[in-house]
C-alpha cells in the first residue's frame, strides 16, 4: 500500500524533503530562545550588565526570524507535497477508472469511486501535510526539550517525565475510544453519498412519485447518523484541552514552588526558572501533537486502502501482444459463445452459434431479461466471453488492439447518455475531425437534422447534462446520429428506436438500407415493425438462440415470433406477454 502511494509523490519528493528539514530548524531556533532568555536574566539583569542584554537580545531576535522562516517555509513546503501529491492521487485515479472495463466499473459503485476521489483524498492530504510537518517536529522538539530540561535541573525535570507518562496514559486512551468512531463514519460517507447521488441523478423521478418527503427523511436519516458519530468522538476528544491544561498548570505550579525554594538555598537561578517553565510548554505540546498524528495516521489509513484499491485495479480487457490494428470487413461470428457477468456465476449466454456477412442487417427480438444487450456487447468487447470466441472481420476480438475495435463498431446503448456542450460537440464524440457537413449528413440519416434545424440554435443547441432539455426520441436520434459519425464498420442499435415514432423509425431504417449499405447493422428491437425487413431475424429466448431466418421464414416456423407479431399487429402486446394474454 504505502508503495502505490509512495509512487504519487513524484515531482514533490523534495518538498516532502524539505518540510521535515524547515521544521527541525524551527525546532532548533525555538530550543535556544529559552537559553538565550536565562543568559539576559542571570548573567544580565542580575549583573546589571546592560550590554550583555543588548548582544544576546540581538541574536534573540535573529534565533526568532530564523524560527519564524523555517516556519513559514516548512508550511509551504508542506503545503505544496501535500497538494501536489493529492492531486496525483486524483490524476492517477482518474485515469485508472477510464481504463476501468465494463466488468471493472460494475465491481465499485459510482458513489464509492465520487467519495474515493474526492473525500477520501482530502483526508490523505491533510493526513500527509500533518505527518510531514509534525513528525519530525514533535517528537525532536519533544526530546530536544527534555534534554536541555535536565541539563538545567535533573531534579525538576523528572517532574515533566511523570506528567508526559501520565498525559500519555491519559491521551492513549482517549485515542483508541474514538478511533473506533472514525473508522465507522467513513462507511457512513459512502452511504450518504449514495444517497445524494442516486436522488439528485433521479430527480425528476423522485418528483414524478412525489417521494421528496421519503427522500428528504432518508438524507436527514444518514446525515443524521454521521453527526451522531462525529458527536460522540468529538466529545471525547474534547478532554483532550483541559487534560492537557491541566498537566500544563500543574507542571508549573510544581516547577514554580520547588524551583523557587532551590532559588533561594542557591541550587537553581532565576533565568534557569524561566526556561525550564518555557520547555514545561515544548514537551506537552509536543505530545499533544504526537497524539493527533496518531489519529490522523489511523484516520487516514481506511481512505489510503480505498484509494489504493482504485489505484491498484487492472483492467481486465488487456491488449493482446502484437495486437491487430485493422478491421478487416464488419462480418460477426459467434462460435459455441458462453458468457457470464461474474466469473463462475450463471450464465446469461449459452451455445451461441451465429455467422454474420459483412453489410447484412439484422434484428435482435426477445423478451426482457432474454440477454440482447448482453449478446452485442461482446462484439466491441465491452465484455469478454466466458467460453467459445467472438470474431469480426474474421479475427478473434480479443487480438485487435481495443481502440480500433472499437473505432470500427459503434454501439448505441441501451442506457446512452449526452453530454453537457452543444449538439456539435456531443457530435464530435464521434469523431472529432468531423466537418459541419459530416454532422449533418450523419444527423440526416439519424432522421436528426429536421428537429435540429427547428431549434432556435441549431447545431450550436446546447445541450444539457445528460439530454435534459431534447426528447426522449430526439435524444436516440443524435445518439445514432453520432454513432454513424464513427463510420463504423459495424453498427449496433440496442433498442435506440424505442421512443421514435414508427414513421421516423422506417425512415431511419431506410436511410441506413440507402446510404450505408456497406455497414452491417444490428438492430435490437421490441417491435417487430423494427426488424422485419432485415436480412436475417435473431429470436433470443433466455440466453439461448430460439430462432434463425427471415422475417417470412420466422412466421412459419418460430412460434415465439409467431405469437408477437400476431399481438403486435392486432394491436397490444410485447414479447413479454408472448401474445396469449
Ligand atoms: N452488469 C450486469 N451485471 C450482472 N448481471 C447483469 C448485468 N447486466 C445484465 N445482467 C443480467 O443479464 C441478464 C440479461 O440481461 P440483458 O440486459 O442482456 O437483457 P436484455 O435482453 O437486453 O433485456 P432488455 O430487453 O430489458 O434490455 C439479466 O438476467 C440481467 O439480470
Ligand atoms: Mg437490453
Amino acid at each position: 500500500m504505502l508503495k502505490t502511494l509512495k509512487a504519487q509523490i513524484g515531482e514533490f519528493a523534495r518538498d516532502s524533503i524539505l518540510t521535515p528539514l524547515c521544521m527541525i530548524g524551527e525546532v532548533i531556533m525555538e530550543m535556544i530562545i529559552p537559553l538565550m532568555m536565562a543568559s539576559i536574566i542571570d548573567d544580565g539583569v542580575e549583573k546589571g550588565d546592560i550590554h550583555h542584554i543588548y548582544v544576546v537580545g540581538a541574536w534573540m531576535i535573529l534565533a526568532a526570524a530564523l524560527g519564524l522562516l523555517f516556519g513559514v517555509m516548512g508550511g509551504r513546503f508542506g503545503a505544496r507535497a501535500a497538494t501536489g501529491f493529492a492531486r496525483n492521487l486524483r490524476r492517477a485515479m482518474y485515469r485508472n477508472i477510464q481504463t476501468f472495463s465494463f466488468s471493472n466499473i460494475d465491481k465499485y459503485s459510482t458513489a464509492g469511486l465520487v467519495t474515493r476521489l474526492t473525500t477520501d483524498v482530502t483526508n490523505l492530504q491533510n493526513a500527509y501535510q500533518m505527518i510531514l510537518r509534525m513528525c519530525t517536529r514533535a517528537p525532536v522538539s519533544l526530546i530536544v526539550a527534555m534534554c536541555m530540561a535536565f541539563s538545567i535541573s535533573p531534579r525538576l525535570a523528572s517532574i515533566y517525565l511523570v506528567a508526559v507518562v501520565v498525559l500519555g496514559i491519559c491521551l492513549v486512551f482517549i485515542m483508541s475510544r474514538t478511533f473506533g468512531y472514525f473508522q465507522e463514519t467513513f462507511r457512513k460517507y459512502d452511504d450518504l453519498n449514495a444517497s445524494v447521488q442516486e436522488n439528485v441523478l433521479a430527480i425528476r423521478v423522485v418528483k414524478a412519485y412525489v417521494r421528496e418527503d421519503y427522500e428528504n427523511e432518508k438524507f436527514k436519516r444518514a446525515s443524521g447518523r454521521l453527526r451522531d458519530l462525529f458527536m460522540k468522538a468529538e466529545k471525547i476528544l474534547t478532554l483532550n484541552m483541559p487534560l492537557m491544561q491541566l498537566t500544563v498548570y500543574g507542571c508549573i505550579l510544581f516547577i514554580s514552588w520547588f524551583g523557587a525554594q532551590m532559588i533561594v538555598v542557591g541550587d537553581l537561578t532565576t533565568g534557569n526558572l524561566m526556561s525550564l517553565l518555557n520547555y514545561c510548554m515544548n514537551i506537552l505540546m509536543s505530545l499533544m501533537m504526537l497524539s493527533m498524528v496518531f489519529v490522523m495516521i489511523t484516520m487516514s489509513r481506511a481512505s489510503a486502502r480505498r484509494i489504493v484499491e482504485v489505484l491498484n485495479e487492472r483492467s481486465d480487457l488487456a491488449d493482446g501482444e502484437d495486437p491487430l490494428t485493422q478491421v478487416k470487413d464488419g462480418g460477426i461470428d459467434f462460435e459455441h459463445v458462453g458468457f457470464a457477468y461474474k466469473k463462475g456465476g450463471e450464465e446469461v449466454l449459452t451455445g451461441i452459434d451465429l455467422h454474420i456477412r459483412p453489410g447484412e442487417t439484422v434484428g435482435i427480438v426477445g423478451g426482457t431479461g432474454s440477454s440482447k444487450s448482453s449478446l452485442v456487447q461482446l462484439i466491441p468487447r465491452l465484455y469478454d466471453v466466458t467460453e467459445g470466441c467472438v470474431k469480426v472481420g474474421g479475427e478473434d476480438v480479443r487480438r485487435y488492439d481495443l481502440e480500433a475495435l472499437r473505432n470500427s463498431v459503434a454501439m448505441v446503448l441501451q442506457k446512452n447518455e449526452l453530454f453537457s456542450g452543444s449538439i456539435k460537440k456531443n457530435m464530435r464524440w464521434g469523431n472529432p475531425a468531423a466537418t459541419d457537413e459530416e454532422i449533418r449528413e450523419a444527423c440526416r440519416l439519424a432522421q436528426a437534422d429536421d428537429f435540429i434545424q427547428a431549434m432556435p440554435d441549431g447545431y450550436d443547441t446546447h445541450i444539457e447534462q445528460g439530454g435534459s432539455n431534447v426528447s426522449g426520441g430526439q435524444k436516440q436520434r443524435l445518439c445514432i446520429a453520432r454513432a454513424l459519425l464513427k463510420k463504423p464498420k459495424i453498427l449496433l442499435l440496442d433498442d435506440s428506436t424505442s421512443a421514435v415514432d414508427t414513421a421516423t423509425d422506417s425512415r431511419i431504417r431506410q436511410a441506413f438500407a440507402q446510404k450505408i449499405p456497406g455497414t452491417t447493422k444490428i438492430i435490437i428491437a421490441q417491435r417487430i415493425s423494427s426488424v422485419q425487413d432485415a436480412d436475417h431475424i435473431l429470436v433470443l429466448d433466455d440466453g439461448k438462440v430460439n430462432g434463425w431466418g427471415t422475417h417470412e421464414e420466422l412466421l412459419a416456423n418460430n412460434e415465439i415470433y409467431r405469437e408477437v407479431y400476431m399481438s403486435q399487429t392486432q394491436g397490444g402486446g410485447d414479447f413479454d406477454q408472448k401474445g396469449e394474454d
